[in-house]
């Protein structure tokens, strides 16, 4: 896709994710920059990324990244940990260059790793991910770069985001997974005073979660860590504010049938969404 071709005038902030778990990132998005245009796009179709191979996240995020970018977004946010942490670098070293050098593609997990600090008391660790986020080792490699002396213990969690996706996360069946994963990992650490939610669809299952883990146990989703980072990298890039629509709409876009989409989003977003069905 030559320069050319994209469009140069100021877009709607691109929000990316295999599905819905994207969702919980716009939220916290929408909040902090409330007059900002949003796109956001979910790969349903394809969904979920995590047991997926470093090629086919690598190839399907790329695809939904020119997408978006060929709709006139600048900035594309992947809200989702397994791009982020198999795609995202590739995105940006190679494909960024060749695309469009001025545009951006940001992650979800250094803005994360950076927060963590903040939580923990005793850097003990604990991380619940997709497979592909959790083999990837993102999160080891960041937080070992970041702190030393923090021990990082990670769940990968085979069957949490199919939950999500197959709207059962309210569920009874997805007690039984969140359980014997969280129980796993504190066995791995039973001192672990912080968990990271590695995946942008596991806030979904929020209330499982609290009630499967030790009291006092703090909990990080993405959600207000994301935008709060992007509020920051905004200010800091007057430029890339100045490429962003201000109009306050979100189009929400999936690559599966549009009326269970919108059905789950309304839900969640608390107002009514029509979303549309697209092709990549
Ligand atoms: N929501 C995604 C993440 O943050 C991916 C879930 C999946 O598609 O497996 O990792």
């Amino acid at each position: 896709m030559p320069d050319n071709l994209l469009p140069s005038a100021p877009g709607p902030i691109g929000v990316f994710d295999s599905g819905y778990g994207g969702l919980t990132i716009l939220h916290s998005l929408q909040r902090s920059l409330p007059d900002a245009d949003f796109m956001y796009l979910g790969d349903n179709a394809r969904a979920p990324y995590g047991s997926r191979s470093f090629a086919t996240v690598y190839r399907f995020t790329l695809e939904a990244v020119e997408y978006l970018f060929r709709q006139g977004c600048h900035l594309v946010i992947l809200a989702c940990n397994t791009a982020s942490s198999k795609a995202l670098r590739s995105i940006q070293q190679r494909d960024l260059p060749r695309l469009d050098a001025s545009r951006r593609v940001l992650g979800v997990i250094r803005p994360t790793v950076e927060a963590v600090g903040e939580y923990s008391r005793n850097g003990h660790i604990g991380l619940v991910g997709t497979p592909g986020t959790v083999a990837s080792q993102s999160y080891d490699i960041e937080i070992a770069k970041a702190y030393s002396g923090f021990r990082l213990s990670s769940r990968a969690c085979k069957l949490w985001a199919a939950l999500v996706e197959a709207r059962e996360a309210d569920g009874p069946g997805a007690d039984y997974f969140v359980r014997s994963d969280l129980e796993a990992l504190f066995a791995e650490d039973a001192e672990i005073d912080s968990l990271i939610l590695g995946c942008t669809h596991y806030p979904l299952l929020l209330d499982k979660i609290r009630k499967y883990i030790p009291q006092g146990v703090e909990v990080l989703s993405q959600g207000d860590i994301v935008a709060a980072s992007l509020v920051d990298y905004l200010r800091r890039h007057p430029d890339m504010d100045a490429r962003i629509t201000r109009g306050g709409s979100t189009r929400y876009l999936t690559t599966e049938e549009a009326s269970a989409f919108s059905e789950l989003a309304t839900m969640f977003m608390g107002h009514p969404v029509k979303a549309e069905k697209i092709e990549l």
